[in-house]
């Protein structure tokens, strides 16, 4: 039905067209919250930041996870016209800013809003501490990210042995740390990443708190896996092992948080391509199509995302190739898609399941601008009174 629909779409809009539906975002985050009812759900603007889905998400009464200034922008300008105390409260209940290396004018600029921050290293702190000193802290902690799609622990997180040590200093520095946090990888579809990291993130807090230090939070960030192919654990029963180990280790007072980024975003979207251009190059068949790595599917670099594609007519089927339409040779998009062999120019691809960590990273380079959005299902609203 969806890829029925997405033909006429392409038919009527032009290719290549990015196909946004707004009732997913929110069937998606309705999901996430009833399943996960002890839960806060901050949207990762990272995985997709077009401004409507920040404003679906806001009118739903998301909370938001951003990483820069900017991205800290689109969503504030939904309560610019709060008055300060509502403002300020919406900042420090629904916004986090989840990298843990911000450069200090940043840090200068969000002073004024009194933000949650994540750290994870001394340097850092001394650094909020100069230039942000109204922020709340969240560590982050190193945790298992074994099997997930994209791994997050090389770069991110203090090993839970430094833990106390950086609680300490925080506190000794006069700042105050809120919580913990951690990632498990993003599209995780090992369970045991979680338990673990769980378990961990439980004996530090416990820890702190015996300490004298009074964490309030848990944050689990993201790393839900979306159903791109059959493999996928079904988040019902990632949602029943959560809740499990919540409440066995968590007290009820403990605030839990998470970061849904692709979860809430990935089946939104489909995308309609059109074939440019085709040869067959030592014996296979290159579609060359009007987008690719540079573009809507710049997930295959930096996601390391395997993309699907299908056509809109039956033929005989090869293993062709799929390439974009830059004058570079990298911009490849799969040498292995399973496609009929008779496809001409002109005809049109479709994808599916490509909301997150596409249009997110897609560039202009070559000049080629990149996909249409369009939106299905928006409702433009002033958001929650
Ligand atoms: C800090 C942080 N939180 C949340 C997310 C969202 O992760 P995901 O899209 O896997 O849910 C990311 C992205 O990788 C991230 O870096």
């Amino acid at each position: 039905m969806r890829k029925q629909n997405s033909l006429a779409l392409a038919r009527e809009h032009g290719t290549p067209l990015f196909i946004l539906d707004h009732e997913i975002i929110r069937e998606n985050y309705r999901i996430f919250k009833r399943l996960l009812p002890r839960v806060q759900c901050y949207y990762a603007v990272k995985a997709n930041s077009i401004q409507e889905i920040i404003e679906t998400l806001f009118n739903e009464g998301s909370s938001f996870d951003v990483a820069s200034y900017s991205e800290f922008m689109q969503v504030y300008r939904y309560i610019s016209h709060f008055d300060t105390p509502r403002q300020e409260h919406f900042v420090w209940d629904n916004i986090i800013f989840s990298n843990t290396i911000k450069d200090a004018a940043t840090l200068e600029r969000i002073k004024q809003y009194k933000p949650l921050i994540t750290y994870d290293n001394e340097d850092e702190i001394k650094k909020i501490k100069r230039a942000c000193d109204t922020a709340g802290l969240v560590l982050r902690l190193k945790v298992p990210d074994i099997g997930s799609q994209v791994e997050m622990s090389s770069k991110f997180g203090a090993e839970p042995a430094d833990a106390a040590r950086l609680i300490r200093d925080a506190f000794d520095q006069g700042l105050t740390v809120e919580g913990l946090s951690f990632h498990v990888g993003s599209q995780c579809g090992n369970l045991d990443n979680y338990t673990k990291a769980l378990a961990v993130t439980a004996a530090v807090f416990r820890d702190a708190r015996q300490k004298g230090f009074p964490l309030k939070l848990v944050d689990m960030g993201g790393g839900f896996p979306v159903p791109y192919d059959a493999q996928t654990v079904p988040f019902e029963r990632l949602a029943e092992t959560l809740n499990t180990e919540i409440e066995r280790l968590f007290p009820e007072d403990v605030e839990l948080l998470a970061e849904p980024g692709r979860f809430i975003v990935a089946t939104a979207a489909c995308l309609v391509s059109e074939i440019i251009g085709k040869a067959r190059r030592n014996g296979k068949i290159f579609y060359h199509i009007n987008d690719g790595v540079y573009h809507t599917f710049s997930g295959v670099v930096f996601d390391h995302w395997i993309p699907n594609f299908s056509a809109y007519r039956e033929g005989p089927r090869e293993i062709c190739a799929v390439v974009g339409p830059t004058c570079d040779s990298f911009d490849k998009i799969t040498l292995a898609a399973d496609l009929p062999a008779d496809l001409e120019i002109g005809d049109f691809l479709f994808t599916d399941n490509i909301g997150a960590y596409s249009t997110a990273s897609s560039t202009t380079f070559n000049g080629f601008p990149g996909a249409k959005i369009h939106h299905k299902n928006l409702k433009p609203g002033a958001g929650p009174a």
